[in-house]
């Protein structure tokens, strides 16, 4: 039996880079998916690709309405939601660029992007828990982030939204479990998607200098730890917080500049 075998998955912000690598993965493990994205027709693009075990729908999760009717159409098409997946994220390289510190961001994009992070993934849990709970339970997975746990060179609003995100999934966690909902939340480090080149480009490079695996994630390592936490297998899991970044968060910030002083020092 395939891990999402007879599961229903919606996944916000469906369309972007994690988002697709996420929806191929949960069809090819059973799952039925509605890709919701502010984009419809990229969503529905995608889930023409994915073929019928894919439904595309417009939702800005930022507008409780078209939240509420989001959750109804996806019950609608497939019957019931079994996992959501609070994947969407402001990634609008316009908005990113103006997320700068506290003393510079424009009130406008500080609020927008808590707006759509953190109030986003709650209107998704407000609208999902009721219906997952009256068909006897749920998962909930919330996409957080590194830059929800520890500082970055700029995004200020980003970071707090990220941390934001993983208040929500513990207290959601607390507050739902007794109805047999579940809500986990994964900290990506760095993606290779089109945005972050976009984004980061070289400084994806220097990045991968503080990664003891040497190498930076692909949206299907998020794919493969997405899956586990959404299937049954993980069950038990429930109000944690998963760092996936190939070891960057364990270790000191000086290790990398130390591990090079000490090579030298055994040339020298
Ligand atoms: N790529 C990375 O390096 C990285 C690292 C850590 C965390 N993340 C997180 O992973 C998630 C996916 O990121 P990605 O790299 O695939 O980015 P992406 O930009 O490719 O995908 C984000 C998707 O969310 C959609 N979206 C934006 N606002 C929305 C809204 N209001 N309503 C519905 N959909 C909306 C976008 O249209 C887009 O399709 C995000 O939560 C992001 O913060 C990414």
């Amino acid at each position: 039996m395939k891990r999402l075998e007879n599961k229903i998955a919606f996944i916000t912000g469906g369309a972007g880079g994690i988002g697709t690598a996420c929806a191929e993965r949960f069809i090819a493990e059973g799952a039925k998916v509605v890709v919701a994205d502010l984009f419809g027709d990229a969503a529905r693009k995608l889930a023409d690709r994915l073929g019928p075990d894919a439904f595309g729908i417009g939702v800005d999760i930022g507008d409780e309405g078209s939240v509420k009717e989001g959750i109804e159409a996806a019950i609608k098409h497939f019957g019931r939601i079994d996992i959501l997946f609070n994947n969407a994220a402001l990634t609008n390289p316009a908005s990113m660029t103006l997320d700068t510190d506290v003393v510079n961001i424009p009130m406008e994009v500080w609020n927008n992007t808590l707006h759509v992070n953190v109030t986003g993934s709650m209107l998704c849990c407000r609208h999902a828990i009721p219906h997952m709970a009256a068909n006897g339970g749920g998962t909930i997975l919330n996409t957080a982030s590194g830059a929800g746990l520890a500082a970055d060179v700029a995004r200020v609003a980003y970071g707090v939204s990220k941390a934001g995100v993983i208040a929500l999934t513990k207290y959601v966690a607390t507050h739902h479990g007794h109805q047999g909902i579940r809500a986990n939340a994964i900290c990506p480090g760095p993606v290779v998607t089109p945005l972050s080149l976009e984004l980061a480009g070289d400084m994806m490079t220097l990045i991968k200098r503080q990664m003891p695996l040497g190498k930076l994630g692909v949206p299907k390592d998020i794919a493969a730890l997405a899956t586990f936490l959404v299937a049954d297998e993980s069950e038990y899991i429930n109000g944690e917080i998963i760092t996936i970044d190939g070891g960057t968060m364990a270790h000191h910030a000086h290790v990398p500049d130390m591990q090079d002083y000490l090579k030298s020092q055994a040339k020298g």
